[in-house]
């Protein structure tokens, strides 16, 4: 079997590392295109370094640019190295203009993809990367989801349950095999200042920061916070906007708030793993901070990681100043509140996301269920229907007597995935009947 990875920005290096280590750990043929969206040392040079990841094979080097400049480029120069290459997957990650690109041109080729991270949604279309995750989940055939809930997600827009797979996140994976490396290597020690109250704060979020209201509200509120240390590694978005806006001089001013540039990957775990909250629009950090037990206030006002804010680690704070300095005195000041926040347990999974990610893959592949084909060779016409179920039966047992694919299974109301050994008794279940 041979795998492509299409990776473009600091967020998929990471996330993808872990895979790609176990990728090679089972000695199979890969091959890593890096769009070049992400080109600043410090945004994408640094992971590869600290990840110890091998060069990318290909770098089609994009660079800055308009959503349409950045993935038409993308889509050409992904289109040359997959027909030159021939893999019989392409694995994507998470919601950039690389997964859009990347799953656009592979489908297209008839290339099975692989979307890592999929089923996520935050509702909200205005967001780029909400387009892009729905797109790359049209164009997907194996669906790599990290909780129930994101396999709901998608059951519910139509796909086949058979084809998703509840893995966890790689980011857990990323995050705890790293902090330990960087815990012996004693890394990250010249950006952690000496102080107890430390807010680890990054952002980069387009509604946030091209948005000169947005920015300025959060920018007050920092000021404002000063009984914490605020370290604040900027995104070179943010940098160029705050600096617009006339905004990153106040900050410079500010003596409790350090800007630093982005940070490494093993210097920034430790950083978080010592602070005391984190404050973000990152996708991935509400992830970390859930897992390294630090309560997470998140400058948005939806979310597409529902199951931080449900665990209890997570709050979401939007933008506006009032509300995010009351809550993050609420964390300093409210002891209770604070502990409840750090045990919130982790819904991403024990670190073993990669693992179960490159099992299902083989199982697919080697079963030849990776494969895109016309439909009438994959089923003929069927009746959808929902029925309550009164006998004691399994999902995998329902399935060979009627004949049928088990979409959803509805538990007193609530919607849950058809797991294969799931006991029907007393659920509602809707499933398409073969005819
Ligand atoms: C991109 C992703 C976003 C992800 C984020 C991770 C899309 C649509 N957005 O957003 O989902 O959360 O990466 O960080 O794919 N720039 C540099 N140096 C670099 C890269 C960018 O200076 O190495 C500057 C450029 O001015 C550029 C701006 O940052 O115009 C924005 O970069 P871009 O890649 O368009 O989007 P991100 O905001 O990084
Ligand atoms: N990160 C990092 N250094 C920094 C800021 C973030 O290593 O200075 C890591 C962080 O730990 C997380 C990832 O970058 O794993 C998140 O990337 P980002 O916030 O840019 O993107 P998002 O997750 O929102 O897509």
């Amino acid at each position: 079997m041979k795998i492509a990875i299409i990776i473009g920005t600091r967020p998929e290096i990471i996330k993808m590392a872990p895979v790609i280590d176990e990728i090679k750990k089972r000695n199979i043929e890969f091959s890593m295109i890096h769009t070049g969206q992400h080109y600043d040392h410090e945004m994408s040079n640094q992971f590869f370094l600290d990840l110890e990841l091998p060069e990318p094979h290909f770098n089609i080097g994009v660079g800055s640019g308009s959503h349409a400049d950045q993935t038409s480029e993308m889509m050409k120069g992904i289109e040359e190295v997959l027909k030159k290459e021939k893999p019989d997957l392409v694995m994507v990650q998470g919601d950039t203009n690389a997964v859009l690109s990347g799953s656009l041109v592979a489908s297209k080729l008839h290339i099975p993809v692989g979307h890592v991270e999929a089923g996520l949604r935050s509702f909200d279309k205005t967001m780029p990367e909400e387009i892009n995750r729905m797109v790359a989940d049209v164009c997907s055939e194996i669906y790599y989801v990290p909780t129930e809930e994101s396999a709901i997600n998608l059951i519910s827009e139509g796909i086949n349950p058979k084809k998703v797979f509840i893995t966890g996140n790689t980011v857990v994976d990323a995050c705890l095999r790293n902090l330990k490396i960087a815990e012996k290597r004693g890394k990250g020690n010249s950006i952690i200042p000496e102080a107890e109250n430390i807010i680890t704060l990054t952002m980069h979020r387009a509604e946030n920061v091209d948005d000169f209201e947005r920015l300025n509200s959060i920018v007050q509120a920092l000021i404002e916070l000063d009984e914490f240390t605020i370290i604040f590694p900027i995104h070179p978005r943010t940098r160029k906007n705050l600096e617009k806006f006339g905004l990153y001089s106040r900050l410079m001013d500010t003596s409790h708030i350090k800007l630093i540039k982005p940070a490494g990957y093993l210097d920034f775990l430790l950083l978080l793993s010592k602070s005391h909250i984190i404050l973000t629009d990152s996708g991935g950090l509400q992830e970390e901070a859930i897992t390294l037990n630090v309560p997470c206030l998140t400058l948005r006002y939806n979310t597409e990681r529902p199951e931080t804010v449900h665990a209890g680690g997570n709050i979401l704070v939007g933008a506006q100043k009032e509300k995010i300095i009351k809550a993050a005195r609420k964390i300093n000041e409210d002891k209770q509140a604070r502990e409840k926040m750090k045990n919130a347990p982790n819904p991403y999974g024990d670190g073993k996301s990669s693992q179960k990610l490159l099992d299902v893959t083989l199982k697919q592949f080697n079963e030849g269920k990776l494969t895109i084909k016309p439909p009438e060779d994959i089923m003929g016409s069927f009746n959808r229907k929902l029925e309550v179920i009164n006998e004691e039966i399994t999902v995998l047992e329902f399935e060979k007597s009627r004949n049928a694919l088990l979409r959803l299974v509805y538990d007193e109301g609530e919607p849950q995935f058809p797991h294969p050994g799931l006991n029907l008794y007393n659920k509602v279940v809707l499933f398409d009947e073969y005819l």
